[in-house]
């Protein structure tokens, strides 16, 4: 189709409720596509694992087409096919690795299955490309890790949380007030219109040398705040819209979610800085997740990155969310340092460390 030195791959994710597809040539975006499951588990107040599988295995099939069809490629016309093959829920793993494995199979083209949270980090290179090594701090609904990136294809886990995640935290809060699933969002729009009280919440887990994190003693300090203001809590999910549109009279609340949402953020300001002093040759900041979409999260760490004198490296806020666009461009990255995986490649569920079982790619290949 183009020049031979080209780069395409074709992207997969479908670790917890987002089916995503997606094409990157030469760290491009061509198209990307997700297909949002967010409905199907709200009611629930959580992701429902069995119901994710299902419906990555209804969407998934038509999701390539479409994205083919849209593209005009065919499976054959892909370097590589890179796909989420863990931490996330083992039955949605399954669903994507299983779709990558028959692509490569009957493409004949090599299989790379790629570390989601790294690749979430690693999408901030649709920008410009990260400075090594880096500083990488991932911060969504199921992790909080903090990592040295020494180039796309090396990361060393520095800390992570010992509990929950720092997602986890501000959508058991927003369940607390009543809020949809998944109320992160809602909480930094709350935030946003009111001044942290600093004193509210103690910073958890700072008073110990280490670069780990702990978040659940402070969604436990959240619910007893407002288990003592029981007016706090919104009488019906529709309050959402509202919020959305910065309507009504929700000073004390807000004030509440500023507090909270306060407490997180400089939790992480504080251990990004202890691990910035340690390691004098990090050359850049990066974050990523979910929660890197946070209002306060992003003047913090760009409040900190100017103070140090580092370039700060966000992805685009459409890239924050679960999405496909990143596992290609991570898989691209793999598949020009050789490194792809054989057929026989395990999906890794959520609390086990992913092997680096990659096999090198001979470039005659
Ligand atoms: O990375 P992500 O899309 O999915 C994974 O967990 O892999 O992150 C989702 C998490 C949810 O916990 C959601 O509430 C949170 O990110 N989140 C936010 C914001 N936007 C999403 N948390 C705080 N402020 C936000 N603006
Ligand atoms: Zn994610």
């Amino acid at each position: 189709m183009s020049s031979s030195h080209t780069i395409r791959i074709l992207g997969i994710e479908t670790s917890c409720d987002e089916t995503g597809v997606a094409v990157v040539e030469d760290g491009r975006i061509l198209v990307n596509r997700v297909a949002s499951q967010v409905d199907a588990h709200a009611v629930f107040g959580g992701v429902v694992p069995e119901i994710a599988s299902r419906e990555h295995l209804r969407v998934l099939g038509s999701l390539i087409r479409a994205v083919l069809k849209e593209t005009g490629l065919a499976c054959t016309d892909f370097s590589a096919v890179a796909v989420a093959r863990g931490p996330g829920l083992l039955g949605s793993l399954l669903i994507g690795v299983n779709a990558a494995k028959g692509i490569s199979l009957a493409a004949d083209i090599p299989l790379i299955g790629i570390d989601h949270l790294k690749a979430h980090l690693l999408a901030v290179e649709f920008k410009k490309p990260l400075d090594y090594p880096a500083l990488g701090l991932l911060v969504s609904g199921g992790h909080t890790h903090l990592y040295l990136i020494r180039s796309a294809v090396e990361f060393e886990l520095l800390g992570r949380t010992l509990d929950d995640a720092a997602g986890e935290a501000f959508d058991k809060a927003a369940k607390v007030l009543n809020l949809p699933y998944p109320g992160g969002a809602l909480i930094d729009a709350l935030a946003q219109r009111a001044r942290p009280d600093k004193k509210l919440f103690t910073r958890p887990y700072l008073d110990n040398t280490n670069l780990d994190f702990s978040f659940s003693g402070l969604k436990t300090a959240f619910a007893n705040v407002v288990h003592d203001r029981p007016q706090l809590v919104f009488e019906d999910m529709t309050a959402a819209a509202d919020i959305r549109e910065g309507k009504g009279d929700l000073q004390e609340v807000a004030e509440l979610c500023a507090s909270f949402n306060w407490a997180v953020a400089d939790t992480l300001r504080v251990k990004i800085e202890r691990a910035l002093k340690r390691l004098p040759q990090v050359r850049s900041l990066a974050a990523a997740g979910g929660v890197a979409a946070n209002t306060m999260m992003r003047t913090m760490l760009a409040d900190l990155a100017h103070e140090k004198g580092l370039p700060l490296h966000l992805p685009e806020l459409s890239l924050c969310m679960d999405n496909a666009a990143m596992i290609a461009l991570a898989g691209q990255r793999h598949f020009e340092a050789g490194l792809v995986h054989g057929l026989d490649m395990d999906a890794v569920p959520r609390g086990r460390p992913l092997p680096e079982d990659y096999k090198v790619l001979l470039k005659s290949q």
